[in-house]
């Protein structure tokens, strides 16, 4: 069986819709979260904790909003911000800015204490590109040989798959009432996310990206 390590039952449900029946269940485990300026750290660190407690295979999510005029902010740091600031102000200082374009991107890490074939990447090419703008991590996938050396790490050997997702959109005014955290200020595709149905946003959500390039590779572990 597989954990799927979150606070939140609801991301348990978004990954169901893409594992087979029964195969995933929520582990509610608050790992620490690593400071790092890039999501792949924390997700794989999370998954190496969460292994070593549930001494069974599991899957960590690290996500955030990646503002493309300031510099990919808040990133990594994106629960802080919404906690000390708030969405409002968040929309507040992207205003003045020229380019509003941002980016929700998630990062999946999975451990379940075995190494991984180097192929395939789960990562695809046009993710790294269309995030390569968004963040420093954008390189981030595959083992995590390189994200242990991007991070500088004191190489812990637990290795972790990292998978990544990622939706285009910009920052606008507050609109909508439904989703979480930043989804009345991202808009993609002509609507909030915070306008959306559940249906519609898993379908187009940086973490129903990431859970589906998971759900591929993991078919065949
Ligand atoms: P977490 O990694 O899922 O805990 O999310 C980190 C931060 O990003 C929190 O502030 C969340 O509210 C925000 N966030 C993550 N995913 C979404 C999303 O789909 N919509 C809106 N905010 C999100």
């Amino acid at each position: 069986m597989l954990r799927y390590v979150t606070t939140n039952p609801g991301k348990v449900r978004e990954a169901e819709r893409y594992l087979p029946d029964g195969s995933v269940e929520r582990l509610d485990f608050d790992y620490t979260e690593v400071q790092a300026d890039g999501l792949g750290p924390i997700a794989a660190q999370g998954a190496r904790e969460a292994y070593r407690h549930a001494d069974g295979p599991v899957l960590v999510d690290d996500a955030g909003l990646f503002v493309e005029g300031l510099d990919g902010f808040p990133g990594p740091y994106s629960s802080y911000v919404e906690e000390t600031l708030g969405i409002e102000r968040v929309y507040e200082v992207a205003s003045e800015l020229d380019d509003r374009r941002a980016a929700f991107r998630c990062t999946l890490g999975y451990c379940d204490g075995e190494g991984f074939a180097a192929s395939p990447d789960p990562v695809d090419r046009g993710d790294r590109d269309a995030a390569a703008a968004a963040g420093p991590d954008a390189e981030a996938g595959g083992e995590s040989g390189g994200e242990d050396d991007a991070v500088g790490a004191d190489a812990d050997p637990l290795p972790v798959k990292l998978f990544e997702g990622y939706v285009p959109g910009r920052i606008v005014a507050p609109r909508g009432d439904g989703g979480f955290g930043y989804d009345p200020i991202f808009e993609h595709d002509g609507e909030t996310f915070a306008e959306m149905d559940t249906d519609r946003k898993n379908a187009v959500s940086h973490r129903g990206r990431a859970l589906e390039k998971f759900a591929e590779w993991y078919a065949d572990r």
